[in-house]
């Protein structure tokens, strides 16, 4: 079938369906929703069989779902209604929530039903929840209800389908208000989780307004004779704040009229005067706390494998961040383990450079295109270090998803295993045409030849964990399920570890790499993209700095870009 998705961006959940219809021999294409007359031309344009909403704003226009079956993909159990689903489940602690796959009508999410899904809850953002959870009942969901819209099926009216669910209003800053002198901990963290990506919680910090977001508990600080709602300490990027029954720690803030930031930069004078409260060493803590990059061992007979996670919030990493976790990793490497997995966040592996740290970088000698230059050097810091690696075999287990240079970080790796339903996007040129480093140059031709990179790139549409093994561009694919993903991580490391023949596999990646740096050093191949990615940040065409600029404060999009709106190439044509 032809199916259009009009949608309000192509988010990571958009994503994920576009790849599972797309894989189903269904042609897909895109457009943005700007606005009635442009979603109308692209229904005439393109004459769809079927019209999917993945994630919309606003409703969709009458003369087109009085025309055309629109399926809207709604974040809430069957029956429930209203733009703030999620929000509403986790801030009144559903043990169970799900998807559910309506038909557009007159009356907002009040269609009949063509599928739905269902999974249960855990405490983690929304916008964690949306990625993994709702995105995997979603793409369940969807293909259900496509495959029974081709066979003629017919959809279950709202009032017949028996669903617990119900009319909510849009969340409100009011009902998202924490009162730090009667909230436990648990009710704070709830608060902000429901409101994470987005709005987050409208609060204060150091008596300054702001948002708060990325909440995380802490099980062994009480709050002592600090009042709540006082600050206790920082640790790296986070502050600790007293609640009444004890303390959690507050990832990132958002200031009036600025972007969202890690809570000690947006507050960075006042934090600077805080106690640091920091843990011991890199070793994961027994209890829960903040901690973003922790490492673990497992003894595997005479041999261990080493675990190192870091979980940056969203994924995106910055020049300190870059640094610790190449210190983190030169001190795993000097455990007696032989072979070293580096696990990245639940959420996301990597995305890359820290964005809004560039955006927000100001200061003498230090723009943003100063804070590019030195974010890129230090991924590249990162990424050579682990190239350079000689006497363990390394790993990079791709759990959650990845986008740009974390795409490559990761093939810095001996191996790369990824999760199935990680949506990667291995392309730099969506961010105004960035050029990328990561030695990207070196890795990516070996494993899926120089027409295949240069498409990769060209093409900048995203991949599945599927596909990227199937071109070849990561070795394993392994399973679907967070828990399962990571006991299959543990039992290939352990084979890999025990492997009788693991001393020649290490031999043999020694003699490669000093083949390869013999035929052109490492230095050479980063210098090469260096000197593009010096053009990107100084030179005259501004393209990466508007890009960066709409990106950290998510301007709308005011058109589809031509490698998603199919049916706006000139050449195509609605098949015979
Ligand atoms: N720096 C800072 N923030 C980043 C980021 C980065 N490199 N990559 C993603 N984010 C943030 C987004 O702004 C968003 O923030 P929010 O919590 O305020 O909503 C959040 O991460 C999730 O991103 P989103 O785009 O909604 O996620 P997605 O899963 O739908 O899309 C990507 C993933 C990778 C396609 C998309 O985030 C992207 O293009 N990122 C930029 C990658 C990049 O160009 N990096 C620099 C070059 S190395």
């Amino acid at each position: 079938m032809r199916i259009l998705f009009l949608t309000h961006s192509f988010n990571s959940l958009t994503q994920r369906l576009y790849a599972e219809l797309s894989a189903r021999g269904h042609e897909v294409s895109i457009e943005f929703d700007i606005n009635d007359a442009v979603a109308e031309q692209a229904v005439e344009l393109f004459r769809p069989d079927l019209i999917v909403a993945p994630y919309l704003r606003r409703a969709i226009p009458e003369c087109i779902w009085s025309r055309h079956v629109c399926l809207i993909v709604h974040p809430g159990i069957v029956g429930d209604r209203g733009p703030s689903a999620l929000d509403w489940a986790i801030q009144e602690g559903e043990a169970e929530w799900g998807v559910t796959v309506l038909q557009a009508e007159a009356e907002m999410d009040a269609g009949p039903v063509w599928a739905s899904a269902a999974f249960p809850m855990r405490r983690g953002s929304k916008a964690s929840l949306y990625r993994n959870e709702a995105t995997e009942a979603a793409a369940q969901a969807l293909v259900e209800a496509v495959t029974k819209f081709a066979a003629g099926g017919k959809p279950t009216p709202l009032a017949e389908s028996r669903g617990r669910g119900r009319l909510r209003p849009l969340m409100r800053q009011a009902d998202r208000a924490i009162d730090w002198r009667r909230d436990s901990s648990e009710t704070i963290l709830r608060k902000i989780d429901a409101a994470d990506g987005f709005p987050g919680v409208a609060d204060e910090l150091f008596g300054e307004p702001c948002h708060l977001f990325d909440a995380w508990p802490e099980a062994i600080v009480s709050r002592g004779d600090t009042p709540p709602g006082a600050i206790i300490g920082r640790r790296e990027t986070a502050l600790l704040r007293a609640t009444a029954d004890g303390a959690v720690w507050i990832g990132h803030a958002k200031r009036k009229d600025g972007v969202k930031l890690p809570a000690t930069v947006a507050f960075a004078e006042e934090s600077a005067k805080l106690p640091e409260l920091p843990l011991d060493g890199w070793w994961a803590a027994s209890y829960a706390t903040w901690q973003d990059i922790r490492y673990e061992e497992a003894a595997i007979g005479e041999n261990a494998v080493g675990f190192l996670h870091f979980d940056f919030y969203n994924g995106a990493m910055g020049t300190a961040q870059c640094g610790r976790l190449r210190a983190a990793f030169e001190w795993a490497r000097s455990r007696t383990t032989r072979v070293l997995v580096l696990m990245g966040g639940a959420d996301f592996w990597s995305n890359g450079i820290h964005l809004n740290l560039i955006e927000q970088a100001e200061g003498d000698n230090c723009g943003p295109a100063d804070e590019s230059w030195a974010n890129i050097n230090a991924i590249d810091d990162l990424a050579e270090a682990i190239l350079r690696c000689d006497d363990k075999l390394t790993v990079a287990a791709v759990r959650g998803n990845a986008g740009a240079g974390g795409c490559f970080l990761a093939r810095a790796a001996d191996q790369v295993w990824v999760r199935d339903g990680v949506m990667l996007n291995p392309h730099y040129k969506n961010m105004g045409n960035l050029y990328g480093s990561e030695f990207w140059t070196y890795l990516l031709p070996p494993r899926v030849g120089a027409e295949g990179a240069a498409a990769i790139m060209r093409q900048r549409l995203p991949m599945t964990a599927r596909q990227a093994v199937a071109q070849g561009f990561y070795d394993a694919c392994l399973a679907g399920d967070h828990a399962a993903f990571r006991v299959d991580v543990a039992r290939r490391a352990a084979e890999l570890v025990a492997a009788p023949d693991f001393e020649t596999t290490l031999r043999d990646k020694r003699t490669r790499r000093a083949a390869d740096e013999a035929a052109k050093p490492l230095a050479a191949w980063r210098a090469e993209e260096l000197d593009r990615m010096r053009r990107n940040f100084y030179g005259f065409d501004p393209s990466y700095h508007v890009a960066r600029w709409h990106f950290v404060r998510k301007t709308p999009a005011s058109w589809t870009p031509r490698h998603l709106a199919r049916h706006r190439d000139l050449g195509w044509k609605i098949p015979d």
